[in-house]
């Protein structure tokens, strides 16, 4: 296990910000993994494991060790109608879609070009253009950072939602996912339930007709991290109960929802932050994107501070125009653990 002090976090999360972390490590196997957990010097040291950070904000330089997750390897196995994939968690998961539609291995297509690890996607479910990662988990296994054994948890025992799973509650901070299982259906059978697709319906016959084009369309609408530093949407779609989205929509009747399952309304964040007027607006470093105000840039060296005093001034206006709250999307990390926007700014109102 290779260790590096006083590391600069610039190069390992896709927001780009430069906050340095106490210690940094590799984990390849889940012997390293443990080994990072369990090293005396750092028992009392704040841990935390990253894959490829595009869903994280340092808010402070991180006084602990943060593992990187290098757990890699991949197995495929067919059943009558399934193929059956066990995935480390460390694989790139952009890397895995594009392999399985070179294996001929299909049903990750909408899931095309979102960055991260694979054992990162069930933490919030990953989803896109119809589909989440919900749709085609079999399983996931982690290990327990108490008793150091591997668990293998069935999709349904995950609690997915929208953004959402059991690694986020129940879970947080006593796991490290090391596996997915996915099953994908042997007969292909497209989903273009979302908007833009259900219109190309003669042009998207094939997987790789679906994996193509939704990839341009996010490469025309998403800033590519290597290029723009971002963390993709800033803040998750609000779910309103039906009464509330009803009150919004007599006022502006040109509001779209999307109904879910427990009855609530999912509508557009980007839509309430463009309609306070926001794309574009800049506070130091940190701009609202000019074209999809859902994502927040690093313009060129913002600090944890510009994107926070955005996100603030953001939440803030959205709540005084449409009298809704915003929950970001982006996990905050300060330095020694999770935090959130209103716990900072409430910190700071309290001085
Ligand atoms: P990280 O950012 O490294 O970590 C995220 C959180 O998970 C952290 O709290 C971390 O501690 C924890 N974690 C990471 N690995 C493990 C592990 N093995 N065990 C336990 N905890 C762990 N998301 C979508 O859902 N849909 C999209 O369409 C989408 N588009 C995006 C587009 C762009 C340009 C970007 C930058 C991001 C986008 N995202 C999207 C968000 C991001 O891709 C996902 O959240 C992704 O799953 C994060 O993976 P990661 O490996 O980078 O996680
Ligand atoms: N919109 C605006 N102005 C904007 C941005 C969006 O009016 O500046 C409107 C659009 O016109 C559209 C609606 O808002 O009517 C929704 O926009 P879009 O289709 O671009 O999707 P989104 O809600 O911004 C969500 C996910 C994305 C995912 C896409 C495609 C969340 C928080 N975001 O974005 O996920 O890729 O749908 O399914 O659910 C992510 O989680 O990081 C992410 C990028």
């Amino acid at each position: 296990m290779n260790v590096n002090r006083n590391v600069s976090l610039k190069s390992f999360h896709t927001f780009g910000i430069d906050v340095p972390c106490d210690f940094l490590v590799e984990a390849s196997t889940i012997n390293e993994l443990t080994e990072a957990y369990q090293k005396t010097e750092w028992l009392l040291l704040p841990k935390l494991v990253l894959g490829k950070g595009s869903n994280v904000l340092f808010t402070e330089p991180f006084h602990g060790v943060v593992v990187i997750n290098g757990l890699l390897g991949k197995s495929v196995v067919e059943s009558v109608d399934h193929v059956h994939l066990h995935v480390s968690s460390g694989e790139d998961w952009p890397g895995l879609v594009e392999w399985t539609l070179g294996e001929n291995i299909h049903g990750l297509e909408n899931l095309a070009l979102i960055p991260g690890c694979v054992g990162s996607a069930p933490i919030q479910n990953i989803g896109a253009y119809g589909v989440e990662l919900k749709d085609i988990c079999e399983y996931v296994e982690y290990l327990n950072l108490e008793t150091f054994t591997i668990t293998r948890l069935m999709a349904e025992q995950c609690l997915f939602g929208y953004r959402d799973s059991i690694f986020k509650h129940q879970l947080l901070g006593k796991v490290v996912i090391v596996a997915v299982g996915l099953k994908l259906p042997k007969k292909w059978q497209p989903n273009l339930s979302y908007g833009p697709l259900k219109e190309e319906k003669e042009l998207l016959t094939s997987p790789k007709s679906v994996f193509e084009y939704i990839c341009d369309i996010r490469r025309s609408k998403l800033p590519d991290p290597l290029v723009t530093g971002n963390a993709g949407s800033f803040f998750k779609n609000p779910v309103l109960s039906l009464e509330c989205f009803n009150r919004l929509k007599a006022i502006y009747p040109e509001l779209s929802g999307f109904s879910m399952q427990d009855g609530g309304v999912k509508i557009a964040a980007g839509w309430l932050i463009d309609r306070c007027g926001l794309k574009g607006y800049q506070i130091g470093g940190a701009l609202v994107h000019p074209q999809q105000a859902l994502v927040l840039v690093n313009s060129g060296g913002a600090t944890p501070n510009d994107v926070l005093d955005l996100a603030w001034f953001i939440k803030q206006s959205v709540k005084d125009k449409y009298g809704v709250e915003l929950e970001h999307e982006v996990r905050f990390f300060d330095s020694e653990c999770e935090t959130n926007l209103d716990a900072i700014f409430s910190e700071n109102n309290c001085e």
